[in-house]
């Protein structure tokens, strides 16, 4: 599974790049917005920090106008892949900016029929939010088994990357149903390490050492 972390902050994805494990970056307006620097700054300047995708979300609701808005953003890097809506007028920029070579993410995914629709349009990636289903009382995971199972019967290429991640256990169960791809806040990737017996454990193996070897005069 690859873990990207979602956000535009460049100390959080400075944090996640040096544990060695991240493999690209999400972004969306309400990201980008909350750093206030103009949005291809702050893209390029993710780009230049990690060794993966980096997805960066148009913000027009045309095709035309998002198939012009994704042609520029993708030309800000290779790594960029475009991020567009899953609306009737994404799908319409996706199958065109596709043919083109654009790598598109198609976010904002919230049912099958949705991510089937995002597939047949050659999405690179489709972006199903689980998080946001589960505010609401629905199964946000059931629609991540469910895209994986429908891809796979027809052999579509989409990535499912597994969004609005609130914990590690969404982490895991996602890894579970066969997503490709998890990004989550920098928050849940670090509590994604934390278990009391690995702390219990090493304090213990630790204690025993010093017990014996501290009090153990140097070997001359
Ligand atoms: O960035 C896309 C998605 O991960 C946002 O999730 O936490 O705003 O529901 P969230």
């Amino acid at each position: 599974m690859k873990i990207f972390l979602d956000t535009a902050n460049l100390e959080e994805i400075a944090r996640g790049v040096d544990l060695g494990i991240v493999d690209g970056v999400t972004t969306n307006p309400t990201l980008i917005a909350k750093e206030g620097r103009p949005m291809e700054e702050q893209i390029r300047a993710i780009c230049e920090m990690v060794n993966g995708d980096v997805s960066a979300e148009v913000v027009s609701t045309t095709a035309a106008e998002m198939i012009e808005e994704g042609r520029r953003l993708a030309s800000l890097h290779p790594k960029v892949v475009v991020k567009v809506p899953l609306t009737p007028e994404g799908i319409k920029a996706t199958s065109r900016l596709s043919k083109e070579g654009v790598r598109l993410n198609v976010t904002l995914c919230f049912s099958p029929a949705q991510a089937l629709l995002a597939a047949k349009a050659g999405a690179y990636i489709v972006s199903p939010f689980i998080g946001r289903l589960d505010d609401i009382s629905a199964d946000g995971m059931e629609l991540i088994r469910s895209i994986v199972r429908i891809y796979a019967n027809y052999g579509f290429k989409t990535q499912v990357l597994a969004a609005s991640v609130r914990s590690p256990l969404h982490v895991i169960e996602a890894a579970k149903a066969g997503a490709q791809i998890a990004t989550l806040p920098l928050k849940v990737l670090e509590a994604m390490f934390l278990h009391p017996l690995t702390d219990k454990g090493l304090a213990q193996f630790l204690r025993d050492w010093e017990r014996v070897f501290q009090e153990v005069p140097a070997q001359r």
